[in-house]
């Protein structure tokens, strides 16, 4: 086997990931736009895990009952039916892939260019978020998930409490300690919801990339806290804060993809392979250095089994996140395990499918054939050209 370290198994709290690729969530457009589940988003899912990876983050399904369009939602249990039907219809491809849900809270955005801040809310309105997270797991536990990825990272509500950029001036914000608040009371919450043998892992940014934003000195620390909670994994991100977006168009919300902060969360072309595998090793360096062996997740522009088995064997991470590249070719997993990564369709970091998201439109993939929802099946290199060959014969 030639990629022995990717190919081994993985086990949290009893649950065992059949290979160390994980597939980090990605918002897709294929929602409802109140959020419910559709036959496209089903397709999409079981079309991806068909390709064999180990583990599935379903993206991020938002636990308050605010509008936030084609978002998946889990901020009633009317959602939970669905949920649960998008579960089975991924198990009935692959019985062996481990499904998770990300679950998130977000802070409210206006076309009038407002966007709320965590200082906004009042002391009464953090026990509620807390609820929302608790309620929303159960729903998690009802639809037959196999784990919880708490959103930590990027924008979002409890990414912005962590952050050095919260200016709350009560217990919620300040020092590091009051900054973990918030986060450390919805890690107990939805721990004492889904109990002590059920993975429940974390995402956090191990930079903000924005002024003033969280760097790897105070990630280190916010990773160490969490592995002494008992996260099962630490999922290492970046970037995509709002404090560096320029200004919108007129009418149109603030854009956290927009400024340099946004550009790192999923690396374009011209970023070096790999981009973020220093942030994981130095949070995993961190977090064995207090003595904990809680599994550290790297993502970013991780395109090849080659990159990805240097990873884990110079022990720089314990699990590969890949979202592009497993959104271009679904079987990337099951090429590499049968010896035929060079027919693997590799995903060119255009950023086409982050740009559809930023535009709220259904995401898909600039390699695939025009107007596919889901890659072909199976998709090859040669029916990659010829794609590209047909856009480019279209008329200007
Ligand atoms: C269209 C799109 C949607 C995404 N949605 C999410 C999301 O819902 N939650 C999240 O944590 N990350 C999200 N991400 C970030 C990815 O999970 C991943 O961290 C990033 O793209 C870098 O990994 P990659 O180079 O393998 O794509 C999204 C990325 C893309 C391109």
């Amino acid at each position: 086997m030639e990629y022995k370290n990717l190919f081994s198994p993985i086990t949290l709290r009893g649950v065992t990931f059949p290979n160390r690729i994980l597939r980090t969530a990605m918002v897709c457009g294929l929602a409802t736009e109140d959020g419910h589940v559709t036959d496209d988003l089903k397709a999409r899912y079981r079309r991806e895990a068909k390709g064999g990876m180990g583990s599935i983050v379903v993206e991020a399904a938002v636990v308050l009952p605010s509008r936030s369009s084609y978002n998946l939602r889990i901020s009633d249990d009317s959602f939970t039916d669905e949920l649960k039907g998008l579960v089975d219809a991924i198990r009935d491809v692959n019985p062996e892939t481990k499904v998770g849900v990300q679950i998130m809270h977000f802070l409210k955005l206006a076309r009038s260019g407002w966007r709320q801040k965590v200082s906004d809310f009042k002391p009464e309105d953090l026990p509620v978020i807390v609820q929302q997270h608790a309620d929303a797991a159960r729903r998690v536990l009802t639809a037959g998930f196999d784990f919880i990825e708490l959103h930590n990272a990027h924008a979002y509500t409890l990414s912005s409490f962590l952050s050095m950029s919260n200016e709350r001036k009560d217990d919620y914000g300040g020092p590091l300690k009051n900054r973990m608040r918030l986060p450390t009371e919805v890690y107990k919450a939805v721990r004492a919801v889904v109990g002590d043998h059920y993975p429940l892992g974390v995402r956090i940014n191990g930079e903000d990339f924005a002024i003033p934003g969280t760097t790897l000195l105070q990630s280190v620390k916010i990773a160490q806290k969490f592995a002494e909670l008992g996260a099962d994994y630490i999922s290492v991100s970046a970037g995509n804060r709002f404090e560096d977006a320029p200004p919108p168009p007129e009418g149109m919300p603030p854009d956290a993809m927009s400024g340099y902060s946004g550009k790192r969360l999923s690396p374009g072309w011209w970023f070096p392979d790999g981009t973020h595998v220093y942030l994981a090793e130095g949070v995993r360096k961190a977090v064995r250095g207090a003595g904990f062996e809680t599994p550290i997740v790297t993502a970013g522009k991780i395109r090849t089994p080659k990159l990805a088995e240097e990873i884990l064997k110079e022990g720089k991470a314990d699990i590969i996140g890949l979202c592009r590249p497993l959104l271009c070719d679904p079987d990337w997993p099951m090429k590499a395990k049968e010896g035929r990564a060079k027919d693997i369709v590799q995903c060119t970091a255009c950023n086409w499918c982050l740009e559809a998201d930023a535009r709220m439109e259904k995401v898909n993939c600039s390699r695939w054939p025009e107007g596919n929802l889901i890659a072909p099946s199976p998709f090859t290199k040669k029916e990659a050209r010829a794609s590209a060959l047909s856009k480019d014969a279209e008329p200007a």
